[in-house]
């Protein structure tokens, strides 16, 4: 079966069996069929980050899980919960219209709720981590549900539990933020979000001003995956030691950077895959994005193999220049 039209990629992604759940019911049922024919299962939730390179032998489940719901915490905080299902901007959009704040830097994200947490997504200066409150995930082994605190989640950049020791173990069904009320807190450091804001007149901006924003952004500078496939950025901002920076600065004085703790510098990768001429190139079906270089695009008629050789080429030509290893961000099936 292709299930190309379930992923944003939109390149053939061939799989031997292919259900939807929406229940916990139904789930269970897929996991005791992938069992019964000792096959490998992949949940699927907006298909936003993920490439095949081959097709899967095994079973696809997409998690279609709905539902919202909230409590308030006190005057102050509420938890705003949604199951794996839901479109990520939707529940951000619906909080945001409630007058919930925490998730607005995060509006347009693709994707649903459940994937929220794997790879702890962020964007314009906030990560999930920073709103999360909890999860509930089933243990596929076991059958049983599990709820996952802040710290059980071990959330880093782009990163977390169940991309790493909890990877293949789990299936998250539903999230929840604690969000604020009233005395939210704007997170405008990125520098584009202000410009914007100055070129408005917005002086005092609301949540609901800084979704815009965001929005306005996003649709400048990433494609919009109804016209080019895409999974987003393709490769993760490579972090490197203070040490080896300041040898890369001699040679490059403009190497833009943003310094972390422990002694490491987060070099963007759209600019090194810049420098190394790669922006709005293509190699094939499989192109750079003119405006975004860190996006791979699908121009039409791509395959996940060409897109991944030009991921490979890519990763080739900045390891040579600049001697850093660029590490995909998207899941590869192959
Ligand atoms: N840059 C270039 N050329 C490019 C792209 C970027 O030189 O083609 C340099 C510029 O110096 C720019 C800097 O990189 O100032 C940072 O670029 P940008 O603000 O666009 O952010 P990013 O680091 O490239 C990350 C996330 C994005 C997120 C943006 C905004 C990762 C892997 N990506 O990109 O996330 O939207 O920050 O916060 O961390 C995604 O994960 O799918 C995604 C789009």
């Amino acid at each position: 079966i292709d299930i190309k039209e379930f992923t944003t990629f939109k390149v053939p992604s061939i799989c031997k069996y292919f259900t939807e759940i929406t229940t916990i019911d139904e789930l269970q049922e897929a996991i005791d069929f992938s069992r019964k024919k000792k096959l490998p299962l992949m949940p699927l939730g907006g298909g936003s980050n993920i490439l095949f390179v081959k097709p899967f032998n095994g079973l696809v489940v997409k998690i279609n899980l709905k539902g919202i719901a909230e409590t308030f915490k006190n005057d102050d905080y509420v938890y705003a919960s949604a199951y794996a299902g839901e479109n990520w901007d939707d529940f951000v959009q619906s909080c945001v219209s409630k007058n919930y704040g925490g998730l607005e830097n995060l509006s347009l994200i693709p994707g649903n709720v459940g994937t929220s947490p794997l790879q702890n997504i962020g964007a314009y200066g906030v990560e999930i981590k920073d709103c999360f409150f909890s999860l509930k995930a089933l243990h596929i082994e076991s059958g049983k549900v599990e709820t996952f605190t802040h710290e059980s989640c071990n959330f880093g950049y782009r990163e977390s539990y169940f991309k790493n020791e909890g990877k293949d173990k789990y299936i998250i069904l539903e999230v929840t933020f604690l969000l604020t009320r009233r005395n939210h807190k704007l997170h405008m450091e990125y520098g584009a979000i202000q410009e914007e804001l100055i070129k408005k007149n917005i002086s005092n901006p609301t949540i609901q001003d800084v979704r815009e924003v965001v929005m306005q952004i996003r649709k400048s500078k990433l494609p919009d995956p109804k016209v080019y496939g895409n999974a987003g950025s393709f490769f993760k901002n490579p972090v490197i030691s203070n040490e080896k920076f300041e040898l890369l600065q001699k040679d490059y004085p403009t190497i833009p950077h943003y310094q972390l703790e422990n002694h490491t510098v987060k070099i963007p990768a759209g600019w090194l895959i810049e420098q190394v001429g790669w922006k709005g190139r293509n190699q094939k079906q499989a192109a750079v994005h003119n405006k975004q270089a860190l996006v791979l695009i699908n121009l039409g008629n791509a395959t996940g193999n060409e897109v991944y050789d030009l991921s490979f080429a890519i990763i080739n030509d900045v390891k040579d220049k600049f001697g850093i290893d660029l590490t995909r961000e998207v899941n590869i099936i192959s």
